[in-house]
């Protein structure tokens, strides 16, 4: 049984919602419907974005409003090539640097704007978010489009991310008129977001797809962490550097509850109506099968946890568990960073 997703605002159309497969026809479709201004959910190799024209101050309205996300939050504005970079932002030698080592690919900067991307865009600030995405069908529709898009999350505001074209249908049904089936995506978390508005000083604002010592490696120097502002909750009409500003997100309707360790003494008294769920399967001679235990990955590899978590956070949430159990991996590298920062905002209280 499905649970209800948070509802958005009230303010949305009712149309029908409809599922693509990536044919040229439906391509070409596509591509239509968003250089007229309609929304489009589509597969990144991060997570599905819900796309517009990022030039089109009524379009990003529309994702504001299908999403039911506030305005305070900006959008990350997608391109296929440096010449449309140019054309959003202002960036550095040390942004082109990033740009040219891992674009196209799971890194988000957030760079000076040009004049033309619009407030709606950037919550009225003068930096603005850009990603050279790697899914083929999204840069294809970038293309077609001859549009940059402007995409969030394909999920209602504050709900885990979507993975496959079902999950933004699941999420956004009558919201949105059209949703192309990409497959699930190869990363399974958002992409990494550095501040670059100061070259000097890169900082970061999520941890994600892209490990940031590998960013770090190529700059040649630290990448800082966000510090946490005091501020932050009495400033909710202003924009928010990162979402990170919102402890809760990527949120299961049902209590999350985090652990470094699980223990032999946890599983023994671990409630039937409570589910577990871990990181690695144990290969079969050690492995007490209980009916309420879920696994992550195979092998332990962060590459497919990540891939498999908003997927497996999904399916637990549809299912009737009073709580989820959660183990956090133990690495400090890689793409941990991003799981355990997932799965923190996942079991926030508020
Ligand atoms: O992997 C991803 O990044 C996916 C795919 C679709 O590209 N997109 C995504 O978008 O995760 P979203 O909207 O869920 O998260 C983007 C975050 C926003 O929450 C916002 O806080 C931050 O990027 N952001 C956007 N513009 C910014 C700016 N000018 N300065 C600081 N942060 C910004
Ligand atoms: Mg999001």
């Amino acid at each position: 049984m499905l649970k209800k997703i948070p509802a958005a605002s009230s303010a949305h159309k009712h149309v029908q919602t409809r599922i693509y497969r990536p044919t040229p026809n439906n391509l070409r479709r596509l591509a239509n419907a968003l250089a007229r201004g309609e929304l489009v959910g589509l597969p990144s190799e991060t997570v599905y974005g819900l796309a517009a024209d990022a030039l089109d101050v009524t379009a990003c309205e529309a994702i504001f409003t299908a999403k039911g996300r506030p305005h305070n939050d900006p959008l990350i504005v997608h391109i296929a090539d440096l010449e449309q970079l140019y054309e959003i932002a202002i960036p550095s030698p040390e942004a082109l640097n990033l740009a040219k080592t891992f674009w196209p690919g799971p890194l988000t900067l957030v760079l000076p704007k040009q004049p033309r991307v619009p407030n709606i865009v950037t919550a009225g600030l003068p930096s603005v978010a850009v990603r050279m995405p790697a899914h083929p069908l999204f840069r294809r529709l970038i293309k077609l489009s001859n549009r940059a898009l402007a995409a969030p999350s394909a999920n209602p505001f504050g709900y885990v991310s979507p993975t496959t074209a079902q999950h933004v249908k699941d999420g956004l049904l009558n919201r949105i008129r059209f949703i192309l089936d990409g497959g699930p995506c190869t990363v399974g978390v958002e992409s990494t977001i550095i501040d670059l508005r100061n070259p000097k000083h890169p900082v970061l604002l999520r941890a994600g797809g892209l490990p940031v010592e590998k960013i770090e490696k190529v700059l040649k120097r630290p990448v800082s962490l966000r510090k946490p502002s005091p501020l932050a909750s009495s400033q909710q009409n202003q924009a928010q550097a990162a979402p990170g500003m919102l402890d809760r997100h990527y949120s299961p309707k049902t209590p999350i509850i985090l652990h470094h360790k699980i223990t032999g003494a946890f599983l023994k008294k671990l409630p039937t109506n409570e589910a577990l769920l871990r990181l690695r399967k144990p290969c079969r001679l050690q492995s007490t099968v209980t009916h309420n235990t879920y696994y992550l990955s195979q092998s332990g590899d962060l590459g497919e946890i990540a891939r498999n978590l908003f997927d497996q956070l999904r399916l637990l949430d549809h299912g009737n568990w009073e709580k989820i159990h959660v183990e956090l991996p133990r690495e400090k590298k890689g793409l941990a960073p991003a799981i355990k920062d997932r799965l923190m905002r996942a079991a926030a209280k508020s």
